[in-house]
């Protein structure tokens, strides 16, 4: 894999638990990524939400590369790599808006919102014989999916379907980005996207949002405030009972099994937003029955698109910019059926927790960077990171698909089932392969 021939795989030691520093600190291998990660695997792009009228458009990225997120004026969703077919130039320059077309800022190229190449300065006189504007239009992604008003792409037209590359890890989606109310009015963007860089690999990121519930040391502060909207002392939720649950596609889950009680409190800060919550809970039981409080808690999914599910409920995704800088975009979302004072309400809560200005971001960021800084030397390099915690123990679950270990056993599997797929992609040059490796009964012990 690098110019000393270790395969990836050899970095990666899942029976023991242990993973190489060289993964989050060699620059050679974070080139690497771009094309076995990144230029392969699906992509979270954007919602569905953000583009739902004909010429609007939200500017995205795929790995560093800048991609255009657009609903056509026939309705149809693309997403174009930003990038002039003339001389490379980006095509929008705007984070996001509405347009009748895509004009170059450079030599005037203009594109139609279906990627169509229209206008080309002086093209009569120009270009003798005239060329083939057909030929060339904007670049799109081969495959894209929308799944529950959430758009994916992958540059890989082998790439399989992206319910397969999700696999069983729908249940995600099932539980996490379905109104809290149970209704079918779905869920809209609060605002629009946080941006802001990192000093850390983009891994550290989204192995933390897999399911590393054992960090949760380092919010002992956040714990000892009133953040959380129950307006409690001494805790941001009420978590209920740990679980983690892992995939073979290198997806992970936290989930925090809520007890099937009638009362919720964790929303009692405010009267108007607990009386909310209180209902939105209760037509939950009612639609869903037991399964009602097996919510995903935070998660990933493979490679770089985290989310919380419940209590904030936001979308994150670590793009790359370098070896050791990540770009985090947070989005935040809300019920589009929710009354405008518990949107409010929800805007200030999500702001003091996530986001640059969010007090448990805070927390992890500071772990990440200086974890970073502190692994880059030469002598810090050698010694290989600790993932340990649960070895063995993960085992398949009566209810939940995967892989599952539960509390009072904290585990690292999540992670270690995310660098272990991570070291497929790395490794493996087709998607037979990469199927292959998945089918392997993985996990730690067999039931
Ligand atoms: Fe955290």
């Amino acid at each position: 894999m690098t110019s000393t021939n270790l395969t990836a795989r050899s970095l990666v030691d899942m029976a023991e638990g242990e993973i190489s520093r060289e993964i989050f600190v060699n620059a050679e291998i974070y080139e690497q990524e771009k094309e076995r990660i990144f230029s392969r695997a699906w992509l979270y792009i954007g919602h569905e939400s953000q583009i739902e009228n004909p010429g609007d458009y939200f500017v995205s990225k795929m790995g560093e590369e800048s991609v255009i997120l657009t609903r056509d004026f026939a309705g149809k969703i693309h997403v174009f790599l930003n990038s002039c077919a003339h001389r490379g130039m980006r095509v929008c320059r705007y984070d996001e808006g509405n347009t009748s077309a895509f004009r170059c800022p450079y030599h005037a190229w203009t594109y139609k919102t279906d990627g169509t190449l229209v206008g080309v300065q002086d093209y009569d006189n120009a270009y003798q014989p005239p060329f083939d504007k057909s030929e060339w239009g904007l670049v799109e992604v081969p495959q894209m999916a929308n799944y529950m008003g959430t758009i994916w792409a992958t540059w890989d037209e082998d790439a399989p379907p992206f319910e397969e590359y999700l696999g069983e890890a729908t249940v995600a989606f099932d539980h996490g980005f379905c109104a809290w109310d149970g209704s079918d009015a779905g869920t809209e963007l609060l605002g629009s996207t946080q941006k802001w860089r990192v000093p850390c690999n983009w891994k550290f990121i989204a192995e933390n949002f897999s399911g590393d519930w054992l960090h949760g040391v380092s919010h002992r502060s956040v714990d000892l405030i009133r953040l959380g909207p129950s307006g409690e002392v001494g805790r941001r939720d009420d978590f209920g009972q740990l679980v983690v649950n892992g995939f073979p596609e290198g997806h992970g889950i936290l989930y925090s099994l809520y007890p099937n009680k009638q009362e919720r409190t964790e929303y009692a800060m405010s009267p108007e937003t607990s009386e909310y919550f209180q209902h939105c809970w209760e037509r939950r039981l009612k639609k869903l029955g037991d399964k009602a409080g097996t919510c995903p808690l935070v998660g990933t999914i493979f490679p770089n698109m985290s989310f919380h599910a419940q209590q904030p409920r936001t979308l994150l995704v670590s793009h790359p910019t370098g070896t050791n800088e990540t770009e985090m975009w947070r989005t935040y979302f809300v019920d589009k059926s929710a009354p405008e004072s518990v949107k409010q309400f929800l805007r200030e809560y999500y702001m003091r927790y996530s986001g640059p200005a969010g007090m448990t971001e805070q927390d992890d960021m500071e772990n990440w960077n200086y974890a970073s800084e502190a692994s880059r030397g030469m002598i810090a390099r050698r010694r290989p990171y600790h993932y340990k915690a649960g070895l063995g123990v993960g085992s398949p679950h009566s209810e939940l698909p995967g892989v599952v270990t539960e509390q009072p056993i904290t585990s690292e599997q999540n992670p270690r089932f995310f660098y272990k797929r991570w070291a497929d992609y790395m490794d493996l040059g087709s998607w037979d392969e990469l199927r292959d490796a998945k089918s392997v009964r993985f996990w730690e012990r067999a039931s």
